[in-house]
């Protein structure tokens, strides 16, 4: 095997590993935080997340204000992590907080906490 046959063959790999990773199930690889808060929690929490997202006022719970270095200082990273994981009824809280365990993975979630901690500076 020459060199350029190698190169070729680390190339085509290097190309397919990950959809091969995709189509293998599970992800590839985790969505950055803020195009998930962008994707799955601006509807409610708003686009700069102080929770007058477009769905606030239809909600009968107002949805927590991410910003709020108060009401998310009083929060651990374990308890942020279930109520996103398993949905605000694991926490005690609304059912309107809904699950995202089935959407986002565990690195994911544990990325959003951080951001959100990164939101409320707390
Ligand atoms: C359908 C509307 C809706 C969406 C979408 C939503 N939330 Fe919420 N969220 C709420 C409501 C309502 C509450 C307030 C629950 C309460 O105080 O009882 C809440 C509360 C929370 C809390 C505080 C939980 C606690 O223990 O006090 C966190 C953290 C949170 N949401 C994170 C997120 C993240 C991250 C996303 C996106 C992945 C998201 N939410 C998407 C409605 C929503």
């Amino acid at each position: 095997m020459n060199a350029t046959t190698i190169r070729r063959i680390i190339l085509a790999s290097m190309l397919t590993a990950a959809p091969m990773a995709a189509l293998m199930g599970g992800k590839a690889w985790a969505e950055s935080p803020v195009d998930n808060y962008g994707l799955f929690c601006v509807q409610c929490h708003g686009t700069k997340g102080v929770g007058r997202g477009i769905n606030a006022p239809s909600l009968a719970v107002q949805p927590r204000n991410h910003t709020s270095a108060k009401d998310m200082g009083a929060l651990s990273d374990d308890n942020i992590f279930k109520a996103i994981k398993e949905g605000g009824v694991s926490v005690g809280k609304s059912t309107q907080m809904p699950p995202f365990g089935g959407v986002l993975t565990d690195q994911e979630i544990k990325d959003l906490v951080k951001y959100l901690r990164v939101m409320c500076k707390c």
